[in-house]
């Protein structure tokens, strides 16, 4: 779907995530979301705080998995995903804090492998998840999963790409401070989602966009994968739209 700009996108999503949230409501379910990271969706939370604050949208039966977090990072670090969560999101929302799951980036390299498949269970015990938000990022990955991710991983800990890198080095204040390494859910896990919808704005995108949508489904690319998802959706804008 194309929309003119990335505000009236934004805030379409967000109507659909309060949909989402008010139906489970109504059935006396919690909701399940996996949420992103990034410039891309913080428009979205900042509407569904508005959302919340103007129009009484409960959050106390969403729980929510977040893609991805630098590894490692102490959550009060100025990149740190719980630090952005909580700052775009959370610290907003009437949220139970108990209900809110981000990929630990404080862990002791030994404790990642069981703390990956602990992300995992929890996310089946919760029911699996409901709507899952993505942004993309140049290489083509969702979450964190590079090129040469396979479409069954599942959340590890990978290397990001130099490109990855490069692009995150001005909120690290330098490309040496940037960690080499994340835990990511895997494609796998996203591919699991009842619906997914991704979100991409302005003309940085296009190129990766185009051969998301419309290249041959390959490793090379993770967000290719999508293709093959029966409930997966590209939210554009005119810029990110425009080799199409
Ligand atoms: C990071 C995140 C991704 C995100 C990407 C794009 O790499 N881990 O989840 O999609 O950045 O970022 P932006 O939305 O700022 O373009």
């Amino acid at each position: 779907r194309i929309f003119d700009n990335a505000d009236k996108a934004s805030c379409q999503v967000a109507l659909e995530i309060a949909e989402l949230i008010r139906e489970k409501q109504s059935k006396g379910e919690n909701c399940v979301l996996g949420l992103a990271t990034g410039s891309t969706p913080v428009n979205v939370y900042k509407e569904l705080v508005r959302l919340h604050k103007e129009d009484g949208l409960s959050f106390k039966n969403v729980i929510t998995f977040n893609l991805d977090e630098y590894f490692p990072i102490e959550p009060k670090e100025l990149q740190s995903y719980v630090r952005f969560m909580h700052e775009y999101l959370f610290d907003h929302i009437d949220i139970p804090s108990d209900q809110i799951n981000i990929p630990d980036g404080t862990l002791a390299k030994e404790e990642v492998y069981d703390f990956c498949q602990a992300y995992e269970e929890k996310i089946e015990t919760s029911g699996g998840l409901d709507l899952q938000i993505l942004g993309i990022g140049r290489t083509g990955h969702i979450g964190f999963n590079e090129p040469g991710s396979g479409e069954v991983s599942e959340t590890r800990l990978i290397t990001l790409d130099h490109m990855t890198v490069m692009d995150a080095a001005s909120d690290f204040f330098g490309e040496e401070n940037v960690p080499t390494k994340a835990i990511t859910m895997g494609v796998g896990t996203i591919m699991k989602a009842d619906r997914i919808i991704l979100m991409a704005w302005g003309e940085g995108k296009a190129g990766i966009i185009k051969k998301a949508l419309e290249g041959p489904v390959s490793d090379q690319i993770p967000a290719t994968y999508l293709q093959k998802h029966p409930n997966a959706e590209f939210i554009l804008d005119e810029g990110s739209s425009a080799e199409l």
